[in-house]
């Protein structure tokens, strides 16, 4: 290990203890949570705090929030199916309810036991996506919780693995990209998305290893909550950039230095797929990705 390597673990590993302790502003699921479908296959363990999906060949579930938000610094902690998970799709996202909506999305694709679990990002922007960034994870995701954050303010978009951001959708409106706008819910689900998770949809999910499991916790969220009746009255989402809302804060407009060289570091060792750099899908380089 270099020195850099050092920092970058030490930083980590101070990040994962401020994350325990985090932990116990969990609340219940019913708070802030409603199931959405897949009711039977869904189990509530540890007084609500923690909810199990589980997914068989007659059904997967899935769960979202009650309220759509307008900006907040989203997490859940999740440990994804175990062993042979091929065609599986574990996915925490937020979503709009428009037909041109904004999703911000974690997908984690399933692999047969021993290969490696893919975590997918996409950002939809007005109904627009095709912006995946693919990455191999640097631990084993299926072994224990590891908290999957999404931040979102005026300034940009940043998905994390726990305190590693692994991708920034900045505001670039100035050069005319577009920038999710609209109230989103959060939803996680766990389904079969074998005609496309694993190896393009060749490796199929082995239903000999149903029911297949995720976990989740962390139920408490951080976001500013909008009724979405007014979801396209604009005033309201400006009050959602209030700097009454901690994740507006000057310290949430960027990167700073030791989160920076994170950053590059993940991207730079553990992404394997990139929308900006695919000529054959993106002839022209998306404007974001200049
Ligand atoms: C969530 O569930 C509660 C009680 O079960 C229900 O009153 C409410 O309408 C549900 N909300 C949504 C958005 O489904
Ligand atoms: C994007 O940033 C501009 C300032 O550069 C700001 O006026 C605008 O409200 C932001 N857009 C969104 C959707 O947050
Ligand atoms: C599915 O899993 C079963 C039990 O482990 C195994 O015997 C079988 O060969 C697997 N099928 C495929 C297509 O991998």
């Amino acid at each position: 290990m270099n020195s850099c390597q050092v920092i970058f673990f030490a930083v980590v590993l101070l990040c994962e203890v401020l994350q325990l302790s985090r932990a116990r502003d969990d609340v219940n699921f019913d708070v802030n949570y409603n199931i959405t479908w897949g009711k039977d296959h869904v189990l509530s363990l540890n007084q609500g705090r923690q909810v199990q999906l589980s997914m068989d060949i007659q059904s997967g579930a899935g769960f979202g929030s009650k309220l759509s938000y307008g900006s907040g610094f989203f997490h859940l902690r999740i440990k994804l199916p175990g062993k042979d998970s091929a065609g599986v799709v574990t996915a925490y996202y937020l979503t709009s309810t428009t037909i041109n909506h904004d999703e911000l999305d974690f997908e984690f694709l399933g692999n047969r036991e021993g290969k490696p679990i893919t975590l997918q990002t996409n950002v939809f922007v007005n109904g627009q996506g095709n912006r995946e960034q693919r990455f191999r994870f640097w631990f084993d995701p299926t072994a224990d919780f590891h908290t999957y954050k999404i931040l979102w303010n005026q300034h940009h978009v940043v998905f994390y693995v726990d305190e590693i951001p692994i991708r920034i959708f900045k505001n670039n409106t100035n050069i005319g990209v577009s920038y999710p706008t609209q109230p989103m819910q959060i939803v996680a689900s766990l389904w079969d998305g074998d005609s496309w998770a694993t190896d393009g949809g060749q490796t199929k999910t082995n239903w000999s290893h149903a029911p297949f499991k995720a976990h989740f916790q962390g139920f408490n969220v951080n976001g500013c909550p909008l009724d979405i009746q007014n979801s396209l009255n604009i005033l309201v989402q400006q009050q959602c950039y209030s700097s009454n809302y901690w994740w507006n804060d000057r310290k949430f407009w960027k990167l700073d230095k030791i989160q920076q060289k994170a950053y590059q570091q993940v991207r730079q060792k553990y992404m394997n797929y990139d929308y900006c750099s695919d000529r054959s899908r993106h002839p022209n380089i998306p404007p974001e990705c200049k």
